[in-house]
């Protein structure tokens, strides 16, 4: 059970274990913020526990308006009122007619605020108004700095009421009041600091938002404009700057890993400027893993080869231009799909000396085809697994008896991967471990879906469309309430057996 519980914490933290030699463990650094996909994305749920700087976790700033000498609330602003400069502050505020007012406003904790409630300082350079609303309250006012009190309820947000165009507000921060003359130094809160540790490789995919293809605008970036400590938020295009993740590798000790984004050329400005970024300023006794976008695409292509044997070139450039040792980039391959491991020789040709290691997702019981071969955790999501009399009494060690055959034919397939990659001279590394959680749950579309959705009838004769299998209609009438009721006490013993896998899942885990 210990062990079992320990592979839980693993997957929720969703780290990279490289396989079966003593080695080091990895975290995958989680995304920054989730999108509210009904508001496109704009009221954001950001954590905000990982920066000293709360302002680095704020939405990007947007336009809003209200009626010119309105005390009111601020409504939605026209996007052309304001005009923008790279760092993601706004330029200017324009007028666009005479009656209207309008403002940039950027948000901190919409939805998620985890900053401790106490007192902070905003600081800014430029000249303007900044006010505040929401959990954060001004308590002292002087040129480019506010001293605030904040609580902790529901977010707050930051409005850039004025902005001087030969000037403009810029660069704000917001700090507990005692950090106001160490944050420069401490980009990291304490607390976040202290989860991180003891990791030993730190994966950065989701902080630098890299995922899609070359055709993906996600990963085309431009030096003049990418994330730097001045950008006003992490959650922009660019996510997090090369400067603030290379400290956090630094100060914990952990090798950093990159996804790195489509470089053109082999003189790339990006990419030519990140890899030496990264060379001047990587601690000695550091590697640094490097990946092209993120994960190879699950088809056969020439386009992963050739962009991840480019950045490789560059990197390794990089190192040896600074006077360092090249063999301190370790270029990852990574695949979703294992199964084309046999093929990596004919992908990449003579290339393949330049790849060091070769990542897969290294879970075990998940339901996906080139897994078909081994026992999955799907069947506990099948409609038939908990409907199945053999099954009703289904305890937990019979569960865990499943997962550990899981298990075991998770680490054989492995195994083969690691000894035809040793065979090449590469290492295996998993990218992600522990059980497959995504499919560890009882049928929701199912007989406990029928009973809740039976349960509704309020008047007869009543007619439930929407059955799930297994019932033997997608459609049924109750003529009356007793009737209903002899149909949901038929299927309650079911139902009650989807909701008792699920509990019995979870202690699995
Ligand atoms: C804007 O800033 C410039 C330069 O600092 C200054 O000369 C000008 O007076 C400012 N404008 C306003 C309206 O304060
Ligand atoms: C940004 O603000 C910080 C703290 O207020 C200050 O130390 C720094 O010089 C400013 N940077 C720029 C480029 O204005
Ligand atoms: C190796 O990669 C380069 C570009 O990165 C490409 O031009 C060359 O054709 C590749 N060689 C082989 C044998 O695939
Ligand atoms: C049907 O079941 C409900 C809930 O158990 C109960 O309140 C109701 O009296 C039953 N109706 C009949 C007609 O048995």
């Amino acid at each position: 059970m210990a062990g079992c519980h320990l592979a839980w914490l693993v997957v929720l933290l969703a780290v990279g274990i490289p396989l079966l030699e003593a080695s080091p463990t990895g975290l995958n650094l989680p995304r920054l913020d989730v999108a509210a996909p009904h508001y496109g994305g704009s009221w954001a749920s950001a954590s905000s526990a990982i920066f000293t700087n709360l302002f680095k976790h704020s939405t990007p700033f947007e336009c809003q308006s209200r009626g010119k000498g309105s005390t009111g609330a601020w409504g939605w602003g026209p996007g052309e009122a304001l005009t923008w400069r790279p760092d993601g502050y706004p330029a200017e505020i324009r007028s666009l007619n005479s009656w209207s007012e309008y403002c940039a406003v950027a948000r901190v904790g919409a939805g998620a605020a985890y900053y401790a409630a106490g007192k902070y300082v905003l600081l800014y350079s430029g000249d303007g108004k900044v006010t505040l609303e929401g959990d954060a309250s001004v308590t002292a006012e002087g040129p480019g700095r506010l001293e605030l009190s904040i609580k902790l309820a529901a977010g707050f947000a930051v409005r850039i009421v004025r902005t001087n165009a030969t000037n403009p507000v810029r660069n704000i921060s917001i700090v507990p009041a005692a950090a106001e003359f160490s944050f420069a130094d401490t980009p990291y809160q304490a607390s976040f600091l202290e989860l991180v540790k003891g990791f030993d490789v730190l994966r950065f995919a989701w902080w630098q938002r890299i995922w899609g293809d070359a055709r993906n605008p996600q990963m085309l970036r431009s030096l003049a404009d990418r994330a730097t400590p001045a950008s006003a938020t992490y959650l922009g295009k660019d996510g997090v700057s090369w400067q603030d993740m290379v400290t956090l590798a630094n100060q914990v000790g952990a090798d950093p890993w990159f996804n790195l984004p489509l470089a053109a050329t082999d003189s790339d400005p990006y990419a030519n400027a990140m890899a030496t970024y990264v060379a001047q300023n990587l601690a000695p006794e550091r590697r640094v893993y490097i990946e092209y976008g993120f994960a190879a695409p699950g088809w056969m292509t020439t386009e992963y080869p050739t962009n991840l044997v480019r950045v490789a070139r560059i990197w390794r450039a990089a190192f040896a231009a600074a006077g360092l040792d090249s063999k301190r980039v370790v270029v990852v391959a990574t695949y979703e799909v294992p199964a084309w491991i046999p093929y990596l020789s004919s992908t990449f040709g003579a290339n393949i000396s330049q790849v060091d290691a070769v990542a897969v997702v290294g879970s075990y019981g998940s339901y996906r085809s080139w897994n078909s071969n081994r026992p999955c955790f799907y069947e506990f999501s099948s409609n038939t697994f908990a409907q199945d009399p053999k099954n009703a009494g289904i305890d937990l060690d019979r569960v865990l008896q499943l997962a550990r055959s899981s298990v075991i034919h998770a680490d054989v397939l492995h195994n083969s991967w690691h000894q035809r990659l040793r065979a090449m001279g590469k290492r295996l590394i998993a990218v992600q471990a522990g059980p497959d959680r995504s499919q560890m749950a009882a049928a929701y579309y199912s007989m406990r879906q029928n009973y809740n959705n039976i349960l509704g009838c309020k008047s007869y004769p009543c007619t439930r469309s929407g059955l799930f299998p297994p019932a033997s209609s997608s459609s049924m009438t109750f003529a009356t309430e007793a009737e209903r009721n002899a149909t949901l006490a038929q299927i309650w013993p079911q139902a009650q057996n989807e909701w008792r896998l699920d509990e019995l899942l979870m202690q699995s885990l």
